[in-house]
């Protein structure tokens, strides 16, 4: 039997297999980054949400000593830096963040560890569970959430109708208030539903909190609500 045939039937098939190998391999590195936008192997949303090791680190510092705010209403200005993860040449940008420590005149829940609930229900985004759950001290950022002015804590509201629009609060408000100059929106630190409360003005929330823990006389602020302005 003539076996040419045959042997050149195969070195055809063989000769065409090799040409058209390098032709598929083209074609499959052409289209395959053309089918991840087809099916994305990244959770919808997922590609830009901040994760732990993404959110702003804080300088850990003492902003007040518990003797500076042991009385009601003894308040406390400090700044804090906080820095965010902006991958400069330096490797982070630090923003300072200015805060209040305030002593209320009676305790508030802070943070309920069997709801997750209250002021500081935001630390458990950032990883952190808080060592104080009630108290009468609070500490606020003072960036107005209304369009980041710096406000002003109060000790007298009368000087907060004279000065910030004519807000007269009605009596069980009738205490130390937080008051911003740029557009004269009021907060009341010491709503035991809300601390911080938005009683008039533009601001569509409280401002932020900071946490804290107490260190022998001190107060700790370890982080402050992360997000931004509004
Ligand atoms: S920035 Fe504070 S009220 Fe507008």
């Amino acid at each position: 039997m003539d076996t040419k045939p045959a042997e050149m039937m195969a070195r055809r098939k063989f000769l065409k297999l090799v040409t058209t190998l390098p032709a598929l391999a083209a074609t499959a590195a052409l289209v395959s980054p053309l089918l991840r936008f087809l099916k994305p192997n990244v959770e919808k949303f997922k590609i830009y949400a901040p994760t732990v090791q993404d959110a702003a680190r804080g300088e850990v510092i003492a902003v007040a000593t518990l003797r500076e705010v042991a009385n009601p209403w003894d308040y406390k200005y400090f700044v804090f830096t906080q820095k965010y993860p902006q991958y400069t040449p330096e490797g982070f940008k630090a923003a300072n963040v200015p805060g209040v420590v305030i002593k209320l005149p009676y305790k508030i829940t802070l943070y309920d560890p069997a709801t997750g609930q209250g002021p500081w229900r935001w630390a458990r985004d950032i990883g952190k569970t808080p060592k104080v759950t009630e108290s009468d001290l609070i500490v606020f950022s003072r960036i107005c959430p209304h369009l980041g002015c710096i406000y002003n804590f109060v000790p007298n509201y009368k000087e907060v109708t004279a000065g910030y629009g004519g807000y007269l609060p009605p009596p069980p408000r009738q205490h130390a208030l937080m008051a911003c100059p740029c557009h004269l929106s009021i907060y009341d630190p010491a709503d035991p539903q809300l601390p911080g409360r938005v009683l008039s003005g533009p601001a569509p929330r409280p401002p932020r909190t900071f946490l804290y823990e107490i260190q022998g006389e001190n107060i700790i602020a370890t982080d402050v609500e992360p997000g931004g302005i509004a």
